[in-house]
């Protein structure tokens, strides 16, 4: 998959299948499914890492396990999450930590999360704009703009941005109303101008993710945005049942697989105490 298909597809009407991936036999898995796109999403921090939101991701965490995927992966294109960028950050860091992430951990191209400023309270919380101030919509466009001049290709991310989390009170659909929604429209068009090759849009109205998918030549993956975006995207643990968080409504779960490696777990702890495993069959003779 390159990025040049994936722009096709929209041209040509076939929906776009991408998923998260954080390790080689899970990529490989998705390969052999015949997913289009694997995310090494900073969702890693919370599926993972068990941290409690994804700002404490760092790019050698996401570099790691970009390095596991793309041991596993054959067809699928690979798009490393861009970490937290916080407001003191310098551009030319921000522009090292992509090329690091393409160079050494192989990704084709880097997701970075767009908070639309106004929406942001700013302010609002001192600590959070002393130590965890995330950069606003203007200063993220400049960093897309240097990455792309530095052949880095970029797919946005705008909506419910996790990193923004504080700054957009909660996990709360955004866009809404009339002021945020063409907030939203006028940042995905803003996106497009800048050169990203396609866009997330996170946890939308459906209504409003119709209006910016048939308003951009570029795909949207939708999570949370209904089913008229260009593609969709999950995290892999909650379409397999693995998490133990909160699943928000617009996660399907395609199986249960945790209470199946429970009893996996329990049956290999009672063999073992029962003296029962090893069996003759797993003892060299
Ligand atoms: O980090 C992530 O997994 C993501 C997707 C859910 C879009 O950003």
């Amino acid at each position: 998959m390159t990025i040049s298909k994936i722009k096709e597809m929209k041209k040509a009407g076939k929906k776009i299948a991408m998923l998260t991936a954080y390790d080689y036999e899970t990529a490989k898995t998705l390969n052999e499914a015949g997913i289009d796109i694997i995310l090494i999403g900073d969702s890693l921090g919370m599926v993972k890492l068990g941290q409690e939101n994804t700002l404490d991701v760092t790019v050698h965490d996401i570099i790691y396990h970009c390095k596991a995927v793309k041991r596993g992966n054959s067809g699928a294109l690979l798009v490393a999450d861009m970490p937290f960028i916080p407001q003191h950050k310098k551009n030319i860091e921000v522009l090292k930590d992509a090329k690091c992430m393409i160079e050494h951990g192989g990704a084709d191209a880097v997701k970075i999360e767009v908070g639309i400023t106004s929406q942001c309270c700013y302010g609002k919380d001192t600590k959070a704009v002393t130590s965890m101030a995330p950069k606003t919509t203007d200063s993220v466009l400049k960093i897309i703009e240097l990455l792309l001049k530095n052949n880095i290709p970029v797919m946005g991310h705008i909506g419910l941005t996790p990193q923004y989390l504080e700054q957009l009170g909660g996990y709360k659909v955004q866009g809404r109303d009339d002021k945020t929604a063409s907030e939203l429209l006028a940042t995905a068009r803003l996106l497009e101008a800048t050169g990203v090759f396609s866009l997330v849009i996170e946890c939308i109205p459906p209504s409003l993710a119709k209006q910016i998918t048939g308003s951009l030549s570029i795909p949207t993956i939708g999570i949370g945005a209904g089913v008229e975006c260009d593609g969709q995207v999950l995290v892999i643990d909650d379409i397999l049942g693995l998490c133990s968080r909160i699943k928000p409504k617009f996660v399907k779960q395609y199986i249960n697989l945790k209470p199946q490696i429970l009893d996996a777990v329990k049956q290999y702890v009672k063999e073992v105490k029962e003296r029962k495993f090893p069996g003759e069959e797993n003892t060299y003779n």
